[in-house]
């Protein structure tokens, strides 16, 4: 059975430390090797992810909520106006945070993102065509 992790993450100057580093890199674009779960206990905030024509979508994460985004997916995070968010970040297996600053086209779990999005248009383009 592989191992799960899960944390407690308070993103506010007074908790965080290296705030404003911190905050600074969520809101690079990048992407992770491997999935990113959050699970909003607090607060508020928002993932921006990219869609087929590269154009940004904005998700609210909000108190209740819960956000999975796959290995290979570019994205960036911010706090809204409220500034704060208490997050659960969990992991499938052991941690590993590294974020990779766009572009990194030529990872493996780029490439595995890619392929898989391509291959559930085709899948949505044969039902739309069928
Ligand atoms: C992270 C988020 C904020 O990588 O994208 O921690
Ligand atoms: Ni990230």
């Amino acid at each position: 059975m592989e191992n799960e992790f899960q944390d407690i993450c308070d993103v506010c100057p007074e908790k965080l430390p290296n705030y404003e580093t911190k905050i600074k890199s969520f809101f690079e674009e990048h992407l992770h090797t491997d999935e990113e779960i959050r699970y909003c206990l607090e607060g508020s905030g928002y993932f921006d992810v990219r869609d087929q024509n590269d154009q940004w979508i904005r998700i609210a994460l909000k108190k209740g909520g819960m956000i999975v985004l796959p290995a290979g997916m570019y994205h960036r995070f911010t706090l809204d106006t409220d500034n704060y968010i208490k997050a659960m970040r969990l992991f499938v297996g052991d941690p590993v945070w590294t974020p990779y600053n766009r572009p990194h086209d030529h990872l493996p779990a780029r490439k595995e993102f890619l392929a898989k999005l391509l291959k559930s248009e085709g899948e949505n383009q044969a039902v739309e065509g069928f």
